[in-house]
């Protein structure tokens, strides 16, 4: 009898100590449900750093969960991440990569020795244009070498980095600049992904808005700038010299990069759209040098910055209009190589592809700034019904042919109007800030 009491006691633990596991169980379960959906699964950083933690990892799990602008920041680097639906190009390989041998300013060019000091530097070892923008804009070079010696160093390093498995890399960024600095300056105002006035960010406009690349990159770069020397970087100085990067990784002469940029505090979608600061591939040429007129570049100047597009590529979304019933004709852009046209209808129109926006190099070397992409447009291989008026346009036409035939003077020119175009309207202190993440102001 005794016996039979102990083993129905026995039973009943045993009942009541499974319905605790599983109750536990239960709960478990729902919490990491919750993590899940909320969590980016392409953020393996975040988890690292969890382990890392001696903080117990549900504690940690329960202090990490986001609010509401995390969630929204998350959401919209995950779009970024998510948008491109075309890694591979589609009509070349990739060559080979460029080793990056040194960095900074070349040996002999003067800089300034605090980060507050005045501009009063002597140049007379730099180029005139350089000199010229420093004079203009007041920036400086070296301005990072007592707040952050290594700054042009770990841009640098992160950029060959990147190269090494993103070739596109140096075409994201170069692309990025300029949407950044067309509008309202080269302030970084493109990586925001809301200000705290709520309205929509130049990063949601429609020319923006999914085939901008280049954000996360900038992240990433911030990132480890952050961690050597925590809030002295800009995000727009980070973006200029990416750019300086991007330009020496696709074979152009490492120029100095003047610096001091301010983050700005405004992102207006409309100062893309409404302001018609960006260029767009249906454009005439009258709007084309209207816009670039604008922003202080002569044709000339125009036709070599429209060279960036010998680098990196368009979507076909922007290259079938021109494939055919181009301007309601019925028949395909007249301005387009035939053998050409039928290669990209072989990509664009792709039944296989159907369903997704395949991406065409501009030219067959889209990871070196050559003057490929001009000879192409003598030839009407042109992806971009803008990039082949810059031949056929009389305005215009003869500078293209300059730089068909002399592939020194791209190579030349380039570099320093770049640098023009990353010091447009740029803040310096005491305007903006230096934000502490790139894509939300502090
Ligand atoms: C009339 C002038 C311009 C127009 C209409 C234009 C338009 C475009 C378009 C539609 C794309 C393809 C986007 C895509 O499908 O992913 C593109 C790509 C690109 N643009 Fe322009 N652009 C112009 C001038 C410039 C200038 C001045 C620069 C640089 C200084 C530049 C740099 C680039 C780069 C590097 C890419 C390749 C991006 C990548 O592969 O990720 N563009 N541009």
């Amino acid at each position: 009898m005794a016996r039979l009491v102990i083993a129905t006691l026995l039973l009943f633990h045993l009942i009541l100590l499974s319905c605790f596991v599983y109750s536990q169980g239960q709960l478990d379960y729902t919490e990491q449900g919750d993590e899940g959906a909320l969590a980016d699964p392409k953020e393996p950083r975040e988890e690292q750093q969890d382990t890392n933690n001696e903080v117990p990892e549900k504690t940690e799990k329960k202090k990490k969960k986001p609010n509401k602008k995390e969630k929204k920041q998350k959401q919209q680097k995950k779009n970024d991440d998510d948008v491109d639906v075309d890694e591979e190009p589609r009509n070349k390989l990739v060559p080979d990569l460029p080793a990056v041998t040194s960095y900074g300013p070349p040996a002999g060019t003067p800089v300034a020795t605090s980060s507050n000091a005045p501009t009063t530097q002597d140049t007379s070892a730099v180029p005139d244009l350089l000199q010229n923008v420093i004079v203009l804009t007041g920036l400086r070079l070296g301005f990072y070498n007592q707040s952050c010696p290594r700054a042009e160093e770990i841009v640098a390093e992160s950029m060959a980095q990147i190269f090494q498995t993103n070739p596109r890399a140096p075409a994201n960024i170069l692309r990025l600049q300029l949407h950044d600095c067309f509008v309202g300056g080269c302030d970084a105002s493109i990586l925001l992904d809301s200000t705290p006035s709520g309205e929509n960010v130049e990063k949601s406009s429609a020319i923006n808005f999914i085939l901008l690349k280049g954000a996360d990159l900038i992240d990433d770069i911030k990132l480890k700038l952050e961690e050597a020397c925590p809030q002295t970087v800009s995000c727009a100085d980070t973006i200029a010299f990416a750019a300086r990067e991007a330009l020496v990784l696709t074979g152009l002469p490492r120029l100095p990069q003047p610096s001091g940029r301010r983050d700005g505090l405004v992102s207006l979608s409309a100062n893309v759209d409404a302001l018609k600061n960006l260029p767009e591939p249906v454009w005439t040429m009258d709007q084309e040098i209207e816009l670039f007129k604008r922003k202080g570049f002569t044709e000339e100047e125009m036709v070599i910055l429209n060279g960036a597009h010998s680098i990196g590529g368009a979507h076909c979304n922007v290259i079938t209009p021109r494939l055919e019933n181009y301007k309601n004709s019925g028949n395909p852009d007249p301005d387009l190589d035939p053998a050409f046209l039928e290669q990209l209808k072989g990509i664009c129109f792709d039944p296989k592809e159907v369903n997704r926006n395949p991406f065409v190099n501009f030219d067959e070397t889209p990871t070196k700034l050559d003057n490929l992409f001009y000879r192409n447009l003598v030839e009407k291989k042109a992806l971009l019904q803008t990039d082949q008026a810059l031949f056929t346009d009389p305005r215009t036409r003869q500078f293209v042919q300059a730089m068909a035939d002399n592939p020194d003077e791209f190579a030349k020119r380039l570099g320093p109007l770049m640098l023009r175009m990353g010091s447009l309207e740029v803040l310096t202190e005491p305007a903006g800030e230096v934000r502490k993440t790139c894509r939300s102001t502090n």
